[in-house]
């Protein structure tokens, strides 16, 4: 019997997620010894101390499952947050959250709303569970157009993503065009508000979705300890979710969805804000810097909010390749014309403008 009979058809159209380039295969391929990853959005120091100190102590205990309910971080969560316990759930990464809301509110010709550019894993949740993404391009400046993305909701938009800071733009909508839309988007609309990144923000207007939850309207904010925490590799995230759907959640993840050393690990990271500040200061010195850099080279960017930088090219495949051979990993989007790149620390960012440096002096431009 042909094997392919066996598999749902809604998956055809469907790309795995393609992970970066490692550091490895780049030393290799460039005969650089420092190689700079700079294509994942990842944090570039380590856990927090305390963190790093609790999974020391919890590894003798891996014998035994986590704890399900998350109960200890799930108490901290809430405190810090002023939400319910009914409101609350833990994922394997804000992933698999993604990944659960849609498994929980999609069916089959539902339709999802959401920005693009934007994060990558909106249409894969969105086809896996057979409904049809309906993206909308970002604005001239890189912004989400909570307009148009209104403008784009039919009777059978049942979901909807919207990312800020968006990735991989970096920008954020403002307060005001966010209580514009929350005030017009139709009620059987779930929105999901992608707050990934919401550790690293600065700007003043920017709007705390959960300041606009009450439990009764549709909506959630997910949040991650992958970026400012430093914990993507042990993969913990959260969420705040109206009610019936986070005891949707409950009934779709796995018993041991998330595991203990993440818990922990998570718990006491959340024990250190002044370490969150420090990190929050460091990012806006260093993307300062990088800012500086790039106006020099004459390389167009987009200010960002987060972690990471977007900048426009015309040759988004000869720069990537050029930056590889300098040791510098960064992310491209195919063909489109512009590339992310992370922001890193102190030495790292002296690296990476050098990389740019000898890119434009290789190309003649970027
Ligand atoms: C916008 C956005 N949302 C969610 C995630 C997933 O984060 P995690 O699953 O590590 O919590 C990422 C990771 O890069 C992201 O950029």
């Amino acid at each position: 019997m042909d094997q392919d009979t066996f598999i749902r058809e809604e998956l055809d159209p469907m790309v795995p997620y393609a992970p970066g380039l490692r550091a490895s295969e780049v030393r290799k391929r460039s005969g650089k010894e420092v190689i700079l990853k700079l294509s994942s959005n990842e944090h570039p120091c380590g856990p927090f101390p305390s963190a790093l100190r609790a999974i020391e102590a919890v590894a003798p205990r891996l014998n035994r499952y986590p704890d399900g309910a998350g109960r200890a971080l799930k108490l901290r969560l809430r405190k810090r947050l002023g939400v319910d316990r009914e409101n609350l759930v833990l994922g394997n990464g804000s992933n698999e959250l993604l990944r659960l809301i849609a498994q929980a509110v999609l069916r089959p010709g539902d339709e999802v709303v959401f920005a693009w550019p934007s994060f990558v894993v909106y249409p894969m949740v969105t086809q896996m569970f057979g409904a049809t993404a309906v993206r909308v391009p970002l604005t001239e400046d890189d912004v989400h157009d909570l307009d148009a993305m209104l403008a784009a909701v039919t009777e059978k938009t049942r979901l909807m993503f919207l990312c800020n800071p968006n990735n991989p733009t970096g920008t954020i909508y403002h307060r005001i065009a966010f209580e514009r839309f929350l005030e017009r988007v139709p009620d059987h609309v779930l929105v999901v508000v992608d707050e990934a990144y919401f550790e690293f923000v600065t700007e003043e207007h920017y709007p705390d979705a959960l300041q606009y939850f009450d439990g009764k309207r549709p909506l959630c904010s997910l949040r991650t300890f992958s970026k400012i925490y430093s914990l993507a590799g042990l993969r913990i995230g959260y969420g705040i979710v109206p009610a019936p759907l986070a005891a949707a959640i409950e009934k779709l993840r796995e018993p041991f969805n998330v595991n203990s050393v993440a818990q922990i690990a998570a718990y006491y990271s959340l024990a250190d804000d002044a370490e969150v500040e420090r990190r929050k200061r460091e990012n806006q010195e260093q993307k300062t810097y990088l800012y500086e850099g790039f106006d020099r080279l004459g390389v167009e960017y987009v200010p960002s909010e987060a972690n990471f930088v977007y900048f426009k090219t015309d040759r988004p495949v000869e720069v990537f390749e050029a930056l590889l051979q300098e040791g510098v990993i960064v992310r491209d989007f195919g063909n489109a014309p512009a590339l992310r790149v992370g922001v890193g620390t102190d030495e790292d960012t002296m690296m990476t403008i050098a990389a740019f440096e000898a890119v434009a002096a290789e190309l003649g431009v970027i």
